[in-house]
């Protein structure tokens, strides 16, 4: 049952409380309605409300608009099934309103629908939903605002419009008994018209197509629908953000023969220091580096576009595969520790991430971000910037590839790709590209790098 609803829900339709049935006859008059946001599937947990159509005290009729919310899918617009007064809204706009919980109620007019179910009764809300809309499609009017028409073909669900359902409504005959002539089965006035024997039949249309379309069972189990929470729950956030960023991307290869001689000598006396010397300290210190000749990667950018603050603290995040999700915390400081303190800190914030055990701090902060992807797989990445940071790094797998030296002989390079993105408001690409071939230099010949260390 609940994979059932979740499937119906998942097309951006919401749906509060309960479903209601137009052909029965107890009267509500007088009854306040506590609509609550439905599961509305895909995981969503919460809608920003973007804009109230309606204030206290305002009458509404079925299918009048009732406010536009946004998840991080999609746009929609909540309409009323009540024809009733508002007598409370809960939230203002841009509060955030989660699943489950009463967005409006509404003082019923009129009909309504039997009383054998609680209008506040939540948990018995999703299931009369449910087993009503298995029984009469009657009533339910939020088509138009539908995301995905093509979802909504395969839950079952009538596509029609308020209009249409008004006039079936009237005569008191079920959506889901019409046979539809429209796109995806979408019933029509005329279907509507024809069903009621108004009009005569409709010129013979195959419906070969859908009828060859095949059944799709599921191969097991059901669909699980879970609530966004943790690390995940803040990637989401972040990631949502960072798409209004205009990325540029910038790729290049390193080749990290003599760095791979030097993290060898290092990893020998790295169990003397407590800690081991994986490539990402040498990565993060070379870009500290060269962080130092390009401040402005190490920026943020405030929210009014209106300034931006070069950053005096190197706090260089890195992006960490968990058991709990991606997430990404920061090395405090780095243009003051050297390779050793590097590890250390990025080997105990390591081992705080495996036990989701990060810190406040840990996360806060951060001014440059790397994604060393490579530690995992793969060659390039298109890395998203952490705002309100300006640049991120994402390197890929040290591969060997052959290249021709200086005196043109073929030769085992060790390579790494690196992929830069950085915000095109403020990073220009030859900044990027500079920037970049200094972090390259330093990997390139590390005795630059360690010549640069206090
Ligand atoms: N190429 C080749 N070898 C690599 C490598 C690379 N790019 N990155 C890591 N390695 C090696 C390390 O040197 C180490 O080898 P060792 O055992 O000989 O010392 C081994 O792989 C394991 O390294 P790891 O424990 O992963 O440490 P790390 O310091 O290299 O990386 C993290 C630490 C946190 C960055 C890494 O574990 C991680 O989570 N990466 C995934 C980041 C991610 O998910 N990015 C996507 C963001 S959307």
């Amino acid at each position: 049952m609940s994979s059932l609803i979740s499937r119906r829900l998942i097309g951006g339709v919401f749906r509060f409380g309960h479903l209601r049935s137009l052909h029965s006859s107890s009267v509500w008059s007088g009854k306040v309605v506590q609509f609550k946001l439905s599961d509305i599937g895909e995981g969503i947990a919460e809608v920003q409300l973007k804009e109230w159509h309606v204030k206290t005290g305002d009458r509404v009729s079925q299918f009048d608009n009732l406010c536009d919310v946004q998840s991080d899918k999609a746009s929609v617009t909540i309409t009323s099934r009540y024809d009733g007064v508002i007598k409370r809204l809960y939230y203002k706009v841009d509060d955030v309103a989660p699943v489950g919980k009463a967005l409006v109620d509404i003082e019923l007019e009129g009909e309504g629908e039997d009383s054998a179910e609680s209008v506040d009764d939540d948990k018995s809300a999703q299931s009369a939903a449910a087993d009503k809309s298995k029984k009469a499609d009657g009533g339910k009017s939020s088509d138009e605002h539908e995301t995905s028409s093509s979802f909504a073909l395969h839950s079952g669900k009538v596509l029609a419009t308020p209009a249409v359902r008004r006039i079936a409504m009237e005569n008191k005959i079920k959506l889901g008994e019409v046979s539809g002539s429209g796109k995806n089965g979408r019933v029509m006035k005329e279907d509507v018209l024809r069903f009621l024997g108004h009009i005569g039949p409709a010129e013979t249309t195959s419906k070969a197509s859908d009828q060859s379309r095949p059944a799709f069972a599921p191969l097991s189990g059901q669909d699980k629908t879970i609530p966004i929470r943790g690390y995940t729950r803040i990637m989401m956030k972040t990631m949502t953000q960072a798409n209004t960023i205009p990325h540029f991307g910038y790729n290049d290869e390193v080749v990290v023969n003599r760095l791979i001689d030097l993290r060898a000598q290092l990893k020998k006396l790295a169990s003397e220091k407590g800690t081991k010397m994986s490539y990402m300290p040498l990565f993060i210190k070379a870009a500290s580096l060269a962080l130092t000749q390009y401040p402005v990667l190490n920026a943020s950018l405030d929210s009014s576009l209106e300034n931006i603050t070069y950053k005096s603290a190197h706090n260089i995040c890195v992006a960490m595969d968990t058991p709990g999700g991606l997430v990404v915390p920061n090395i405090k400081h780095c243009e003051q520790r050297n390779l050793w303190e590097i590890a250390l800190e990025l080997n105990r914030l390591q081992e705080a991430g495996k036990r989701q055990q990060l810190d406040r701090n840990d996360l806060a902060d951060g001014t440059f971000t790397l994604s060393n992807i490579g530690a995992i797989g793969g060659t390039y990445a298109s890395p998203v910037i952490f705002p309100p940071q300006v640049a991120i790094g994402a390197l890929g797998k040290i591969e060997v590839h052959p290249r021709y030296d200086h005196h043109m002989q073929i030769y085992p390079a060790h390579l790494v790709k690196v992929s830069w993105a950085a915000d095109h408001r403020v990073i220009d690409g030859a900044t990027m590209a500079r920037f970049s071939n200094v972090w390259k230099e330093y990997l390139e010949n590390p005795a630059l790098m360690i010549a640069e260390m206090r």
